[in-house]
């Protein structure tokens, strides 16, 4: 696992943010722009200021530019703006195809607040921005991630939808590397994409969602040879529902192939974890 930290930029505290709107209507001159600092920091404020400030994730930044009768000294500035936090990414090269070098696969998180405004993540679009040919020192720093590294003999089964392929980059390129010099256990590596041998899932290119659980499902059979080959399970990717939803539809695809009960197959997937085949590195 890599750590990084960004450069340059200024983002809005979000706790306690009352605190920082009290601050700021100390400092404002203009009349209205003290009275709507101090309802936000006021407790009839707090949905409104919830609204306004973490709903939109604005940066402290965007708030001074909306009151800009706040003329803050620098002392007290510094002490609104929170220390930048690192960000984790995963490692997705081998350094038996790439001795020497660390390759990331980022991608750019941006989205629309309920304000309709369009926000950017502050350390992918930071990175998006870098010119390649240029050299620059950035602070990075390594930390084992939650996957270990899977023997040669040991069938696997990568499951990595959006930046969750990242991790499985590494895996796959260190196995083809591997086969060129020696017998490697199969690989079912189950991706998908926003937008359009492994199992690619695409989940925007037609009407209904195509996630990777259906390709998966596609593949339960081969899922299935696999597992009782003794194969690992691997999922990485967004925290949110996916590892959940990929968890059931393992269940689902162990009771078909083997005619057990649901209940059953859970406990097959409990008993795989307990014997540490089955990890999950998850991100939000
Ligand atoms: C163990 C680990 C491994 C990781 N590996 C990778 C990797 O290999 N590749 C990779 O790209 N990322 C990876 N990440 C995620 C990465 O660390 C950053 O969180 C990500 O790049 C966003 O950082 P940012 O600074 O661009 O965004 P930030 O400025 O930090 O903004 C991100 C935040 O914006 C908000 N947000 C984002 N999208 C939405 C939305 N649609 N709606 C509402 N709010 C939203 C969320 O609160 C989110 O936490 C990993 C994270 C962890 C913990
Ligand atoms: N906090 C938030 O609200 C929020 C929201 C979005 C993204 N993020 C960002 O998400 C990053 C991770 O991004 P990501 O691109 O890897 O993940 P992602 O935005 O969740 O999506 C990756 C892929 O998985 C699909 N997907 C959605 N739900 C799924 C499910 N239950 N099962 C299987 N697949 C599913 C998506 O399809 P569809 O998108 O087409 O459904 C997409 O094709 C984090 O770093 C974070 O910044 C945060």
């Amino acid at each position: 696992m890599l750590h990084l930290l960004p450069q340059g930029a200024i983002s809005s505290r979000q706790d306690p943010v009352c605190f920082n709107f009290k601050v700021m209507s100390f400092f404002a001159t203009a009349e209205h722009e003290k009275e709507r600092l101090q309802y936000f920091a006021s407790p009839e404020g707090r949905d409104d200021l919830y609204q306004y400030n973490q709903k939109e994730r604005r940066t402290v930044l965007e708030v001074l530019e909306d009151f800009p009768s706040v003329k803050m000294p620098f002392e007290w500035l510094v002490q609104l703006v929170p220390p930048l936090k690192n960000r984790a990414f995963s490692i997705s090269s081998t350094p038996l195809a790439h001795p020497n070098q660390v390759h990331l696969t980022v991608d750019v998180v941006s989205w629309t607040t309920p304000f309709k405004r369009k926000r950017r993540g502050l350390c992918s679009t930071w990175l998006a921005s870098l010119d390649p040919e240029q050299r620059i020192h950035i602070p990075v720093w390594f930390h084992k991630g939650l996957l270990p590294i899977p023997p040669t003999s040991l069938p696997l089964i990568l499951v990595g939808p959006g930046t969750g392929c990242a991790p499985f980059h590494g895996f796959v390129k260190e196995r083809a590397v591997q086969s060129q010099s020696s017998t490697i256990a199969p690989t079912l590596f189950f991706f998908e994409a926003k937008g359009g041998a492994f199992y690619a899932a695409f989940s925007r290119d037609q009407p209904q969602k195509v996630y990777v659980q259906h390709k998966m499902r596609e593949q339960s059979e081969r899922i299935w040879n696999l597992l009782c080959e003794g194969a690992a399970i691997y999922v990485a990717g967004s925290s949110r529902k996916m590892p959940a939803d990929v968890m059931v539809a393992f269940e689902e695809i162990i009771s078909k192939e083997s005619g057990a009960l649901r209940e059953s197959a859970a406990r097959w997937l409990r008993s795989l974890e307990k014997a540490s085949k089955y990890h999950v590195e998850a991100w939000s």
